[in-house]
Formats: structure tokens, C-alpha cells, sequence
């Protein structure tokens, strides 16, 4: 691997900023100085300083996108802009995926990764990882009505075949027409048909939390950034114990 690429891969530096680190001297392979940002190294086994600090090689990345509307959580689209545009280049070269999906004009928290193992733990319907939401309706909703959509209401999926939707936890504003929602699995269009379900429409949706992560750091659409050491290890717990970031 060059040694610009293993630099930006730590997500410490963009590729342009790890060339300037490199050759302003500021980068040592083994202890030696390397002023060449297309210098080859292994980065299993060779030790690289950036600033006299050891970096660590990173197999997987893991980002964290507060979405904005009208983008697609997917790596492709003939029609509208991806939630992979919005990152720089260098990320968008490796390989990353949105880890479930959120509809175009939903916003709000994403989690994109290159680790599948991961990426298939956290979405196994089996695995029920909490994920919440912020929604606004176009009526308001009684508590009876709440109740019932929070023990499970039978709905359709994609396919046309119906499924009884997974109790959730639903805390409504005073008024009746905005709140808060915890599922625990991830059905195509889950929220919108669940209200649906009850004459009622959902007008604006924006996820604020997965599992252990919010959009703390993040408060304008768009944004991104590296998860923290604390987030990637909650997430990891997910997998094995056995498996680990290493694998
Ligand atoms: N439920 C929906 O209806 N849409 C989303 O984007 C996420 C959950």
C-alpha cells in the first residue's frame, strides 16, 4: 500500500494533507524519515510515525453521515445523488456502504462502513439493534392508538406479503403530531406504514440514533466523521468476541 493511502486510511489526514505531511518530513517507516508519499509499505507489519506518533492500520472504516434530503442510501443511483458523494474522494474509494437504508427524503443519522461482517450482524433481524427517530404527522394521533402500533400491527412489506411489525416504543409531543419512536428492526418503509396503518401520515422523519450512536459532532446535514474508539468498540461488541477489528 502507498504510504499517502495508509495515512488517509487512519482517517487523520485527507490524501492531499498525508502527501504534505510526508514530504514536509513529518513521516517515519520504521524509524527511517520517508519524504515519498508513493512510498510501498506493508501496513501489517511495518511501524509508521506521523509526527513522532505510532499509527495503528485500520482494517475497516466506519463513518457516521447526519443525511440531508432527496439523497440515496445506496453506492449507485441512475437518478439522484448517493449519501457515498458527500464524502471526500479518498473515502469514496473505499468501498463503503450504508449499513441500512433510509428512505430519500429521510434524515438524519447513517452509518456507512467497508465491514461486512459487521455491516450483517447489526442488520440480522435476529441481532434487534435500537434505532430512533424523530417524525412529525400529518394529524394527530390518540394514545389508544399509539398503544396498538406499539404492540404490533400486522403490514405490508415491499413484496406484498403482510408481517406483524415488531412492538416499538412510541413517545408522543402534547399536541399529538410529533414524537419519538424506538424500533428494534428495519422493514422497508416500517414508520410510514406503521402510521399508515392508523389513517395517519408521516411528514418529516429523521433518525437520531443507532444503537449507541447519535449525532453528537454532527449538527448540520452533510457532515460526517470517523467514529471514536469508544463507538467502534459498542459496535464491535455486536460480532463475536472472537472477531475483532483485526480479523
Ligand atoms: N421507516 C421509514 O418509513 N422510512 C425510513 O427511512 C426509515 C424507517
Amino acid at each position: 500500500m502507498r504510504l499517502d493511502k495508509f495515512l488517509a486510511s487512519t482517517g487523520r489526514l485527507s490524501r492531499s494533507a498525508a502527501g504534505k505531511a510526508i514530504r514536509g518530513g513529518q513521516v517515519t517507516v520504521n524509524g527511517e524519515r520517508i519524504r515519498t508519499p508513493d512510498r510501498h509499505i506493508d501496513p501489517e507489519t511495518d511501524e509508521i510515525s506521523l509526527g513522532g506518533e505510532v499509527l495503528t492500520y485500520r482494517r475497516y472504516t466506519y463513518i457516521l453521515l447526519n443525511k440531508p434530503d432527496g439523497y440515496v442510501s445506496a453506492t449507485e443511483d441512475g437518478n439522484d445523488p448517493t449519501v457515498l458523494t458527500l464524502l471526500p474522494e479518498e473515502l469514496q474509494r473505499q468501498n463503503l456502504f450504508p449499513c441500512g437504508r433510509l428512505d430519500k427524503h429521510t434524515l438524519g443519522l447513517m452509518l456507512l462502513t467497508n465491514h461486512g461482517p459487521l455491516a450483517h450482524r447489526l442488520l440480522a433481524p435476529r441481532t434487534h439493534v435500537e434505532k430512533t427517530y424523530v417524525f412529525t404527522l400529518r394529524e394527530p394521533i390518540s394514545p389508544v392508538e399509539t398503544a396498538r402500533l406499539e404492540r404490533g400491527v400486522r403490514l405490508l412489506d415491499g413484496a406484498g406479503e403482510s408481517y406483524l411489525s415488531r412492538p416499538c416504543r412510541i413517545t408522543m409531543d402534547a399536541e399529538g403530531k410529533s414524537g419519538t419512536i424506538v424500533l428494534t428492526e428495519g422493514k422497508y418503509h416500517e414508520i410510514k406504514r406503521l402510521f399508515e396503518a392508523a389513517n395517519n401520515k408521516v411528514l418529516t422523519l429523521e433518525r437520531t440514533r443507532f444503537d449507541t450512536l447519535t449525532l453528537d459532532g454532527l449538527p448540520e446535514r452533510g457532515q460526517w466523521r470517523h467514529l471514536t474508539p469508544e463507538e467502534e468498540k459498542s459496535l464491535l461488541a455486536h460480532l463475536h468476541p472472537s472477531q475483532s477489528q483485526s480479523e
